[in-house]
């Protein structure tokens, strides 16, 4: 289904940012040289990624742990396929971080030789949903939706920035196997912090220290995140995000779609979402009081 606006344009079953990112950029990234030691987190958009973005960032630059250096995430951990600030990321030192939304079959065909390593991290969609209603409307590019149903129309539809939220999952879970891959999710993250930091280390083979793993757990909860501009994206370019039209970290919870959707959006969502839901083995908790599925 093509989008119909041109606030997205398709490239290869993908909807990107058009002013941001072209197609010959796109395919260009096919061809992207891998290090070993480069590391990648992948997310659909409102998954946790900035929350990921400052743990990789915490763990690995002592200046940002220390907060004795004062380095925007999207420098330390910049987006692939929205190189914004136009970085050379050939000659940048190991290891280098990455962010990217892109689906599994864009991703520099490096990545499959399972020597760089890619964490995965999904949030329940329905959060995922809210979260990206909300942020339309401080992403000064996006078309604002006239409201919450038709937006949701839209993310059912895959009509959004990233397409569509099953797709993105489903395919990155299928394709497991070609890459080396940690999966996290977002509920996990934020139910036990400290064991979520410490699956990411031990899946990149970080050792820290007892008080360096507490600075890490410490300034990557929400209250810290949201006052630290290094983390918080208050310092993104005017002509991309309204700060006064929303907060990026805005609630950082789990279950906040059961204060903006009606009975009849959840059941209308369940019934697009619902069997390949069930079907994707990975299992998400819908709640802040649920416990997080074994
Ligand atoms: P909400 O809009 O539900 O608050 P992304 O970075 O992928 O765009 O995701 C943004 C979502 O992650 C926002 O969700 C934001 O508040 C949440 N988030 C960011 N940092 C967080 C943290 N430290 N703890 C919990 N949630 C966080």
């Amino acid at each position: 289904m093509q989008p119909p606006k041109d606030y997205i344009f398709n490239h290869k079953g993908f909807n990107f940012q058009p002013d941001l990112v072209t197609a010959e950029y796109i395919d260009s990234l096919e061809d992207f040289e891998i290090r070993d030691s480069d590391v990648f987190l992948v997310t659909f958009p409102k998954s946790g990624t900035v929350w990921t973005q400052n743990i990789l960032s915490l763990i690995y630059h002592e200046g940002h742990r220390d907060g004795t250096e004062d380095t925007d995430l999207m420098d330390r951990v910049p987006w692939l396929e929205y190189n914004i600030r136009s970085m050379d990321y050939i000659s940048r030192p190991s290891p280098r971080l990455f962010a990217a939304h892109l689906p599994y079959y864009l991703v520099p065909k490096g990545l499959r030789n399972k020597r760089a390593k890619v964490i995965y991290v999904a949030r329940n969609p329905k959060d995922v949903l809210v979260s990206y209603y909300h942020f339309t409307r401080m992403a000064v590019k996006f078309e604002t939706a006239e409201n919450f149903d038709d937006f949701m129309e839209r993310f059912l539809a895959g009509e959004v920035l990233a397409s569509s939220w099953l797709d993105h999952v489903e395919g990155w879970y299928a394709h497991k196997g070609d890459f080396n891959i940690l999966f996290l999710t977002y509920e996990e993250m934020k139910k036990d912090l400290r064991n979520s930091v410490l699956k990411i280390c031990t899946f990149l083979g970080k050792k820290l220290t007892e008080d360096e793993l507490q600075a890490v757990v410490d300034k990557a909860t929400f209250d810290k995140m949201r006052v630290d501009p290094r983390a918080n994206y208050e310092h993104m370019p005017a002509d991309i995000l309204d700060q006064d039209k929303g907060r990026f970290l805005r609630k950082g919870t789990i279950g906040d779609w059961k204060n903006i959707m009606t009975v009849a959006q959840s059941e209308r969502f369940d019934s697009v979402f619902k069997e390949r839901l069930q079907n994707l083995p990975l299992k998400f908790c819908w709640d802040i009081n649920e416990d997080l599925p074994s």
